[in-house]
C-alpha cells in the first residue's frame, strides 16, 4: 500500500508516490499556477497526483497535502495562505470527490516536523521544534509526543515571532517577525541592500548583477570569507538565534531541526546559529538540545506530507 505527499508550494507543487518502508516511489513537480485561481491549484495537485500514481490508484491510502498558512484540518479547508489564492477554500473536499481517497491537509511546516518525526532525524523523540527557511519560514513543534496544533488548529507559526518590534515590515502586517529578516528572499534583500552600498563584493560577483542576488549567493560567498555576506549572514543567524532561545525556554525541546531551501546552505548556516543560541538562553537550557538541518533535504516537503497522512488517519 501506498500514500500522496502533495509539497504544496508558491511557485511549485512537489508530488511523491511513497512507500511506508522503501520512501519515494515516483515523483513530479510542476508549475502551483497560483495565479490562475484555487480551483486551478486543486487540478493541478490532481493532475501530479494521477502522473506519480501511474496504475497504482486502488493501492493509495492515502493523500497528505502541505501547504503554507492556515488550516483547519479537521474539514480539509485552507483557510489564509500568505503566498496562494486560497480563501477557506474547501481543498480536501475537491480531491476526495475526484479521487475517493481519504485526503489530509496540514500547515506545511507542520507536516515538515511529521516527516521528520516518522523518516527523519527526529524519530523516536517526544520534545523538537522544526523549523523551515523557506520563502517564508514555518514552524511545527511535538511536545509530550504531540503535533501541537493549538484552539483552531493554526498554531506554531514560529515564523512570526517578533525579534525586533522595529525590524522591516512582514507580509503578516506586523514588523520584525523572523520571517521579515531571515527568509529566503529577505537574506536577498539584505545581501541587495548592502551591495548598494558596497557594490563590490563576492555575493554581487556570484549574482553577475545586483537585481539576480538570491539567498545562495551569500551563502557562496560567505565560504570565500567576503564580508558583506557575513554582515548578512550575522544578521539573519542572530535574529534565528534569538527566536530559537525563545523557542527552547518555551518547549525545553530535544532537538532543534531546520529545513527548508535555505537549509541546502549548510554548516555556513548552521554554525553561525549554534555559536549565537547559548547567548540568548538561560545557563540551565545552554547545550541542553542538538540544532541540526534536515536529512531529508529535497523530499522534506513529500515524506512530511504522506506523513500528516498517516498521523491524521490514526488520530482520527
Ligand atoms: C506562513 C506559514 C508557513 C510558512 C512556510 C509562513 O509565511 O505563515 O503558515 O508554514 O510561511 O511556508
Ligand atoms: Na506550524
Ligand atoms: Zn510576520
Amino acid at each position: 500500500m501506498y500514500l500522496i505527499g502533495v509539497d504544496l508550494g508558491g511557485t511549485e507543487i512537489k508530488t511523491g508516490l511513497v512507500s511506508k518502508d522503501k520512501g519515494i516511489i515516483n515523483k513530479v513537480a510542476i508549475p502551483t499556477e497560483a495565479n490562475l485561481g484555487a480551483q486551478k491549484v486543486a487540478e493541478n495537485i490532481i493532475k501530479t497526483i494521477e502522473i506519480v500514481a501511474e496504475n497504482n490508484m486502488d493501492k493509495i491510502e492515502g493523500i497528505g497535502i502541505g501547504s503554507p498558512g492556515s488550516i483547519d484540518r479537521d474539514h480539509g479547508i485552507v483557510r489564509y495562505a500568505p503566498n496562494l489564492p486560497f480563501h477557506n477554500f474547501e481543498l480536501s473536499r475537491i480531491i476526495i470527490e475526484k479521487l475517493k481517497i481519504p485526503t489530509f491537509v496540514e500547515n506545511d511546516a507542520n507536516a515538515f516536523a511529521l516527516g521528520e518525526w516518522y523518516f527523519g532525524s527526529a524519530q523516536g523523540l517526544k520534545h523538537f521544534v522544526a523549523l523551515t527557511l523557506g520563502t517564508g519560514i514555518g514552524g511545527g513543534v511535538v511536545s509530550h509526543g504531540i503535533l501541537i496544533t493549538g484552539k483552531d488548529g493554526i498554531g506554531t507559526e514560529l515564523g512570526h515571532i517578533i525579534v525586533d518590534p522595529d525590524g522591516p515590515l512582514c507580509g503578516c502586517g506586523s514588523r520584525g517577525c523572523i520571517e521579515a529578516i531571515a527568509s529566503a528572499r529577505n537574506t536577498a534583500r539584505w545581501a541587495k541592500e548592502f551591495s548598494a552600498k558596497i557594490p563590490e563584493n563576492k555575493i554581487v560577483e556570484f549574482a553577475g548583477k545586483v537585481e539576480n542576488i538570491e539567498s545562495k549567493h551569500v551563502f557562496m560567498a560567505l565560504e570565500h570569507n567576503d564580508p558583506v555576506a557575513k554582515m548578512v549572514v550575522d544578521k539573519i543567524t542572530d535574529a534565528l538565534a534569538k527566536a530559537i532561545g525563545n523557542f527552547v525556554h518555551i518547549f525545553n525541546p530535544e532537538m532543534i531541526i531546520i529545513g527548508g531551501g535555505m537549509s541546502k546552505a549548510g554548516k555556513s548556516l548552521l554554525d553561525p546559529i549554534i555559536e549565537k543560541v547559548n547567548f540568548y538562553l538561560m545557563p540551565s537550557f545552554r547545550n541542553s538540545f542538538k540544532i541540526l538541518l534536515s536529512s531529508l533535504v529535497e523530499d522534506a516537503g513529500i515524506l512530511g506530507a504522506s506523513a500528516s497522512a498517516i498521523y491524521h488517519s490514526r488520530s482520527r
